[in-house]
């Protein structure tokens, strides 16, 4: 049989982005177009930008989608059309919601026109699924670390579809905390990129930041204690008429950040019994974070899986494999969904 394609919208925040996956899990097509320098000057995503920019690309970034599956699959007649897809998956939230309409009134207008079933994603969820691109075996039980931009939890997976989550976030999320620290010292928007190559030359030892909440057994995360140490260390060094040397302080507040998501996703193995590990979000692109993780996780007997760097910030070939998997078991959504921007996983 013809294997089905599934096609899959995701705008939650400042990424338009579509992808196409067969129904064995093979990526046909993976497209983001990223706003990233609309918000910059801005210091942050402004959400009425990030609206209308998913409304200009959304068309352009579809179509492109139809046409790099249609030659992927070898077709010679041109683009795939809409009615040769089983289903048409899309981010329902948490994200912004103005920037959530956009993808799920587009999804809507596609799967109506197309007759074809539509699909409603969590993004977190999407998120957790980023590692199946990497290791289609992954199964739980297993913890689940996700830091992004918006979120920061530990999560129990004991089932897909199961999830405990141990701790989340009290105020900013890891990702937040490297853009607010990156904007700190005027050096741009986003500060993930940016902090995690001044670390490279850096020393993480050379400035002792505050590790917050660092207790057995507690799994929640505080970030913003951390960012204001930071940030009182740029002033204080700034009035003595000291240079602030970038890489250490860039080296030194990612170990603080990283040290204390060791710390707690190895106690959550531990208290769990759960042998495997696997990480999500924009900030599990980071080089030092994913070495650590797989290093001392790995130390401990602890099965460590990664995302492909690319699929860890937004992107839809995430959302399409949590839409196959939908597609399989028949889970549809109604029409007349809206966009839920507080989603939890
Ligand atoms: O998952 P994501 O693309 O969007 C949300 O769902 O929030 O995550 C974006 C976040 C931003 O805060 C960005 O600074 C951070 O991920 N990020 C990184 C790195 N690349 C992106 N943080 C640390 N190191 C990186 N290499
Ligand atoms: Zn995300």
């Amino acid at each position: 049989a013809r294997r089905k394609l599934v096609l899959a919208i995701e705008s939650s925040c400042d990424e338009t982005a579509a992808a196409i996956i067969d129904s064995e899990g093979a990526l046909l097509a993976n497209q983001v177009s990223t706003q990233i320098d609309f918000h910059a000057r801005f210091g942050g995503v402004v959400p009425e930008i990030a609206s209308r920019k998913h409304v200009e690309a959304i068309v352009g970034v579809i179509d492109a989608a139809l046409e790099e599956a249609a030659a992927a699959l070898g077709l010679t007649g041109g683009a795939l059309e809409p009615r040769e897809l089983a289903a048409v998956g899309v981010t329902q939230g948490p994200g912004l919601v103005g920037a959530l309409v956009v993808g799920v009134a587009f999804a809507k207008g596609l799967a109506y026109a197309a007759d074809v079933p539509l699909i409603a994603v969590n993004h977190l969820e999407g998120h957790l699924f980023a590692n199946l691109l990497a290791e289609p075996t992954l199964k739980p039980p297993f913890i689940f670390t996700l830091v992004s931009g918006g979120h920061t939890m530990l999560v129990h997976v004991r089932d897909w579809g199961d999830y405990r989550v141990l701790g989340e976030t009290l105020d900013d999320a890891v990702g937040e905390a490297f853009d607010k620290v990156a904007k700190a010292l005027g050096l741009g928007y986003p500060g993930g990129p940016i902090i995690s190559r001044l670390a490279e030359t850096g020393n993480p030892k050379a400035i002792d930041f505050p590790r917050a909440l660092n207790r057995k057994g507690d799994y929640r995360f505080s970030l913003s204690g951390l960012k204001t140490a930071v940030v009182n260390y740029i002033e204080q060094e700034t009035e003595a008429g000291r240079t602030i040397h970038l890489p250490d302080l860039a080296a030194s507040f990612e170990a603080a950040v990283f040290d204390v998501q060791y710390k707690k996703a190895w106690g959550a193995l531990r208290e769990t019994g759960a042998r495997e590990y696997c990480i999500g979000g924009g900030v599990a692109a980071n080089p030092h974070l994913r070495e650590m993780m797989v290093k001392k996780l790995g130390r401990q007997g602890v099965r460590v899986t990664l995302p492909p760097r690319n699929a860890c910030t937004d992107n839809a070939a995430m959302i399409a494999e949590v839409a196959r998997r939908k597609l399989e078991r028949g889970e549809f959504a109604p029409l007349d969904i809206d966009a839920e921007p507080n989603m939890t996983l």
